[in-house]
């Protein structure tokens, strides 16, 4: 596996390539990104992975500076699980000026769910995965479903902007308990970490019910917020959309996602579940 920290040489080293699938991490990687370049790999093209925290994704009082950066440890899981390129930039190396022209995402989406709490996020994701693309020009490109909202971002700007890359969606990876896998629960204390499976289990509570028949969304929500809110997170929000159009649930909805957003002490966690929307009972 090569390890490439230039632009130019990661270029060069693609150069001719036709059917890469490429894998974009913010590193500290686990299980979860793994399984995404397992489903690169079956693509039978090369496999780029990218590790790099964007600060352009991060707003002021973030944790840009403390995200953990493991790129040795990370390399050794990318090369066991048959990644044959890395890319690991530096910032410089990513933005060699001021990144001044920025991707524009839609007040619908820079101002709904998780973009309503993090102003300038996904605007910051989209502006770094379009150079990434440019960069590294997949034919492929995989995501996780775990974030949800960034999926369908980035969906939608492959679409819009005409990009000949076919973009894979990831299921989430899970601990024994439910807690989502990611490199955001390192920081959660042993007390927290307990703690921390309840928000997929309030989001698999509101699945559960809906597939009972239940319509009541925002009654849902509602309870699912009352609860972490008194167990002791802060919760940014908790909604029931439609699956395809991330939109309030629509008589015409054939799938739904419940997602999640809450704090436990000094740590955001975000998590969803899929579920389709059968005939009522
Ligand atoms: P990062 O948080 O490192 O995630 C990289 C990819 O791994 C994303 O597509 C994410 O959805 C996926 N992922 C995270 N946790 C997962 C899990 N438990 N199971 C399956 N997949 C999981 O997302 C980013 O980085 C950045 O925003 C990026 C797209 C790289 C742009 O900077």
């Amino acid at each position: 596996m090569r390890i490439l920290h230039g632009a130019a040489e990661l270029r060069a080293a693609l150069a001719g390539a036709s059917r890469t699938a490429f894998v974009p991490t913010m590193g500290n990687l686990h299980a979860g990104h793994v399984s995404l370049i397992e489903l690169a790999k079956r693509h039978g093209g090369p496999v780029v992975a990218s590790v790099f925290v964007n600060p352009l994704q991060f707003g002021v009082g973030e944790d840009f500076e403390r995200y953990p950066r493991t790129l040795a440890a990370d390399c050794e899981k990318l090369a066991a699980a048959g990644c044959d390129l890395v890319f690991a930039p530096d910032v410089a190396e990513m933005y060699p000026v001021p990144q001044t022209f920025a991707v524009q995402v839609p007040d619908s989406m820079a101002n709904d769910l998780c973009g309503a709490f993090r102003p300038g996020h996904f605007s910051g994701v989209a502006t770094v995965v379009l150079k990434l693309f440019n960069l590294a020009q997949p034919r492929v490109a995989v995501f996780g479903s775990k974030d949800f909202q960034q999926l369908m971002l980035i969906r939608d700007l492959v679409r819009q902007f005409n990009l000949p890359i076919e973009i894979l969606a990831g299921a989430t990876l899970r601990e024994a308990d439910g807690l989502a896998l990611s490199s955001r629960n390192g920081y959660l204390s042993a007390a927290e970490r307990l703690q921390a499976p309840q928000l997929h289990h309030e989001l698999a509570a509101i699945v559960a019910a809906i597939r009972t028949g239940e319509r009541g969304f925002e009654a849902l929500a509602a309870s699912a917020r009352r609860r972490l809110n008194m167990a002791g997170w802060r919760v940014d929000y908790v909604a029931v959309r439609d699956a395809g159009t991330l939109a309030a649930p629509a008589p015409d909805s054939t799938s739904l996602v419940v997602l999640g957003a809450a704090w436990l002490g000094k740590t955001r966690l975000i998590d969803n579940v899929e579920t389709p929307l059968g005939k009522l009972p």
